[in-house]
């Protein structure tokens, strides 16, 4: 991408038809750990994003996944390799719920370092994009004091099977990574103090064939 990326980004509305039923989505769904390196398109990220934490009622409160109290902890960043999304320059992206947009975070490919801080699992890097799914638990457990970190814990679990099950109906492939060091994730993905990241989930079309899973 060139220089000129705007600081924010309005992803395409998403689509609330899908092209194989529920069931057959939840039947299909598998961790995949093979990726083409090949980008997906802005339509593609802004349903991966809706499904795990768009807003889905009119006057903007609740969200595609349950909140306990919704008192909404989760924040998603969105580490977008080069030549990872159509048309988004590589960096770290802050998905912005509100208007379904990114936010510039932090410029540049980071895949290879975010692999560093997880073990060196390589389909981090591989993978054109990864979704790094975090949580402010302060808002939690301002409600529902040290149980809210059971609800901040569960509540990351829904919106990673969305994410899952969003992927396999787009036919992308995904898988759910929580082995990783959380100090040098948040150095790498340059967080501030009270974010704190639980999933890293990277996303792309899968290098083998879906079914043979
Ligand atoms: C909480 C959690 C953490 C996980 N962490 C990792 C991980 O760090 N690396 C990885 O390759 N898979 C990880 N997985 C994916 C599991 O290995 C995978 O779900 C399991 O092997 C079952 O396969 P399936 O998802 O295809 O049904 C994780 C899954 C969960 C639920």
């Amino acid at each position: 991408m060139g220089n000129n990326q705007p600081a924010q980004i309005y992803l395409p509305a998403p689509s609330q038809k899908g092209s194989i039923s529920l069931e057959e989505a939840i039947a299909r769904r598998r961790s995949i750990r093979d990726f083409t390196p090949e980008p997906i398109s802005q339509s593609q990220l802004s349903q991966i994003l809706w499904s795990a934490q768009g807003i889905t009622n009119t006057w903007g409160r609740y969200r595609t996944v349950p909140s306990a109290g919704a008192t909404y902890p989760l924040e998603i960043f969105v580490v977008c390799g080069r030549n990872g999304v159509e048309g988004i320059g590589e960096g770290i992206y802050h998905y912005n719920t509100g208007d379904h947009s990114l936010t510039l975070h932090h410029k540049g490919d980071i895949r290879l370092e975010l692999a560093g801080a997880a073990l060196n699992q390589e389909f981090i890097y591989e993978a054109p994009v990864d979704i790094v799914i975090c949580a402010v638990y302060s808002r939690t457990l301002l409600s529902y004091g040290d149980r809210g970190e059971r609800y901040v814990h569960i509540e990351v679990g829904h919106a990673g099977q969305n994410i899952y099950l969003q992927a396999t109906a787009l036919g992308l492939a995904t898988v759910a990574i929580g082995a990783f060091n959380d100090e040098q994730v948040k150095k790498v993905l340059r967080l501030e103090q009270q974010i704190k990241p639980l999933y890293i989930m990277p996303i792309g079309n899968p290098a083998s064939n879906i079914q043979g899973h």
